[in-house]
């Protein structure tokens, strides 16, 4: 029997989703190993590197990229710096996994797809839900003919409240740049074949009023229309109070399917006070399986050479296409077509 070659990964970005990737990297694959981290934050890098027993830390990403054996990177740094790091990373020869977004512009978009075409490397972006077991069998369904043509979808993000964020801090448009492109992935993977031609978004300061003033927006919907006339809509709030609640909606002709579930699990209290059920209250908790499936799934496109049954960069960029048009739509508070 062949030997399955083990994949040299280097971690860029040691935050929060970062060191959840690198402990799946380190501790939750079997044929992976984490080599390296890279992170300019003083003791960032060294800290997550000694706790999962990488080879090495790096201040500098660039020095990482020379690091001995590196096969493949994954990058989790701020949305802003994917698509240099990533062009820096194709230059290199390496496999790239980037988190979402992968751009914020269609140019970067088409910048980092270029890159990785041009070096011949496997580039697949974090939209981790086509790992869920629900979403994975929806589509199944959906490819086999059973809900017939597909009339209407829906796809909801819901972060777990209380928020706690800090509106000065948090870069204008998120909603759509960084929550909301999870659903628009998820449309346009529930609707396959179909283009998006047109956006009408409406968006708001629901959770921190006070915050509306300066740009800031919490809470927002938006509906898109697809050129085989199937209509969808995507909604998201950054604080429900009740936990991390993500949901998707597909109804056909000839039937729907629902997928997501705000409750952890089927065990069900009945006491005193009633019938309960525990929430999910952290992407790293719910998404556990599907966060790990897709790392598997990336390690296997960088031993082969391709991504296959992964999101793309071409995916990030269609995603990213409505997202831009949602922030023009919201902006002339009219439809907008998509580009
Ligand atoms: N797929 C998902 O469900 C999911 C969940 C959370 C975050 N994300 C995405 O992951 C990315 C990171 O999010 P986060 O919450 O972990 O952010 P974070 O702020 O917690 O961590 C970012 C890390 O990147 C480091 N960094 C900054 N510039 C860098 C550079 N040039 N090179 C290397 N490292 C650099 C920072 O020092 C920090 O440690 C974002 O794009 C976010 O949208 C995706």
């Amino acid at each position: 029997m062949t030997k399955v070659k083990t994949v040299n990964v280097g971690l860029i970005g040691a935050g929060r989703i970062g060191s959840f990737h690198g402990e799946s990297v380190a501790r939750r694959l079997v044929d992976a190993e984490l080599v390296a981290v890279a992170d300019p934050a003083p003791g960032a890098a060294a800290k997550l590197a000694d706790a999962l027993g990488a080879d090495a830390s790096y201040t500098d990403v660039a020095e990482m990229l020379s690091h001995p054996g590196l096969d493949a990177v994954i990058i989790a740094t701020p949305a802003r710096f994917h698509t240099n790091i990533l062009v820096q990373a194709a230059e290199a020869g390496k496999a790239i996994f980037c988190e979402k977004p992968m751009a914020l512009t269609l140019e970067d978009a088409d910048r980092g797809i270029a890159a990785a075409k041009a070096a011949g490397v496997p580039l697949q972006v974090g939209f981790n839900r086509r790992w869920d077991q629900a979403f994975f069998e929806g589509r199944a369904a959906i490819d086999a003919g059973k809900i017939g043509a597909v009339q209407l979808i829906r796809s909801l993000t819901r972060d777990p409240g209380p928020f706690g964020g800090d509106p000065d801090s948090i870069p204008l448009w998120t909603i759509f740049y960084e929550t909301l492109i999870h659903d628009f992935d998820t449309l346009l993977w529930l609707n396959p074949g179909a283009k998006p031609v047109e956006v009408f978004a409406m968006a708001g300061a629901l959770v921190r009023p006070d915050a509306r003033d300066k740009g800031f927006l919490d809470t927002a919907v938006v509906n898109i229309r697809f050129d085989n006339g199937s209509i969808a809509v995507a909604e998201a709030n950054f604080s429900a109070m009740y936990g991390y609640d993500i949901r998707g909606e597909v109804f056909g002709s000839g039937g729907m399917v629902t997928m997501g579930d705000v409750r952890r699990s089927s065990m069900t209290l009945f006491d005193a006070t009633g019938v309960s059920n525990d929430t999910w209250r952290r992407d790293t908790d719910h998404f556990v399986q599907a966060y790990t499936a897709q790392l598997a799934s990336f390690v296997e496109a960088a031993r082969r050479g391709v991504v296959q049954n992964a999101p793309t960069g071409a995916d990030a960029r269609n995603a990213l296409a409505i997202a831009l048009a949602a922030i023009e739509s919201v902006s002339r508070k009219q439809p907008v077509p998509v580009s």
